[in-house]
């Protein structure tokens, strides 16, 4: 191997949206949930990770950047991809640049990461989800890792559990599995991004700051001190996960709105049985849910759900693009863009549109 050569490689990921919740984990070190979880992946370039990996044999260790800043790859999520991915390897022919790595190569060789999220970092629009699916996913094809997605998704899951539902597109079920290693707790894709694409999300920005409890340690406190977690995991997400598909395969929006708006609002219940109590919705989280819900009834049939994941912002998935307008025209008079209050951004996402509405 000559030693002056640099290969590299980007990938994008979209964020995923669970409309069935993950929270609370069964195997701390491995994160095996406690329950099954579907999400919606969204489209790519709207909340999403660009990452791109280089490896050189000049370079001297492990090193990542995460939008511009160096971070540390100590910590044991990061070592656990790392090293499920480098397991995989295999060898790599660059004829163009006269490269040639083989399969023993990938253990000595160090690699450089640099991540950019297009969206506020750890404020509850799941960039953890989108960071590690393409950290794993861009240095799955650098080293040519031969394993289907379901396969990469089990490393994903690894670095952060919803990671592992953003390597499908479309809608996603993140199947919780019984072996003890995980090997078996992986994402399959239930329907792929065509199957529903009259439906439109909207997602309202209701603070960027950065939250202050992490979906780390507050699942970790739900497990810990949460009865009403318990009787979810058992007796709730199961039932409620096949009817979920169900509505799925059927478009059925009626029964999609009615399990995603009352999963999300049963995972917020689990956070205020937490002890002590996690609030992550804030008085604008809980209007917009008002909002919808009172126009979800003046009408004949639901027009748009909402669902809230570890922060205040709002995820709302309309029906299709007429009520997508609509609820755009409702959140605008609501709750007018103003620098001064909280809610001061909306992005739009669609199939084809990214745009600031605010
Ligand atoms: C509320 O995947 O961020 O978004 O596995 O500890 O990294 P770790 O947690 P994370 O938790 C996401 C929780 C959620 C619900 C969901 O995405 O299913």
């Amino acid at each position: 191997m000559a030693s002056e050569w640099i290969l590299t490689l980007t990938a994008q990921t979209p964020t995923n949206i669970a409309v069935i919740k993950y929270w609370g984990k069964r195997d701390e070190s491995l994160i095996l949930p406690v329950n099954d979880s579907i999400s919606v992946t969204l489209d790519p370039g709207h909340l999403c990770t660009t990452t791109t990996v280089a490896v050189s044999p000049a370079f001297e260790q492990d090193r990542m950047w995460l939008n511009g800043k160096e971070i540390s790859l100590s910590g044991d999520r990061f070592q656990s991809c790392l090293r499920e991915i480098r397991a995989r390897a295999t060898d790599v022919e660059n004829k163009e640049k006269g490269i040639k790595i083989s399969k023993k190569d990938w253990e000595k060789l160090h690699l450089h990461i640099s991540s950019f999220n297009n969206f506020p970092t750890a404020a509850g629009l799941a960039s953890s989800a989108a960071g590690l699916a393409c950290l794993v996913f861009s240095l799955g094809k650098l080293m040519n890792v031969q394993e289907d997605h379901s396969q990469l998704s089990a490393i994903a899951r690894q670095g952060s559990g919803s990671a592992c539902r953003s390597l499908y597109g479309g809608f996603v079920k993140w199947i919780m599995g019984k072996e003890e290693n995980g090997s078996d707790s992986l994402a399959v894709q239930l329907a792929d991004e065509k199957h529903w694409d009259e439906l439109v999300i909207i997602i309202a920005v209701v603070s960027s700051r950065q939250k202050e409890t992490s979906s780390t340690s507050g699942m970790r406190e739900s497990v810990e001190t949460s009865l009403l977690l318990q009787h979810r995991a058992k007796e709730v997400v199961p039932k409620r996960i096949l009817k979920m598909e169900e509505a799925i395969q059927n478009r059925d929006f009626a029964s999609f709105a009615a399990l995603a708006c009352a999963d999300s609002n049963q995972f917020h219940a689990v956070c205020l049985d937490t002890s002590p109590p996690i609030f992550y919705m804030n008085d604008t989280s809980h209007r917009i849910i008002n909002c919808v819900e009172k126009w979800n009834r003046s009408e004949e049939a639901p027009q748009v759900a909402y669902t809230f994941d570890a922060g205040p912002n709002a995820v709302l998935i309309a029906r299709n693009r007429k009520a997508a307008s609509l609820l755009i025209q409702r959140l605008l008079y609501y709750f007018p863009p103003n620098p001064e209050t909280d809610m001061n951004s909306y992005v739009l996402g669609d199939k084809s549109i990214l745009k600031d509405a605010g």
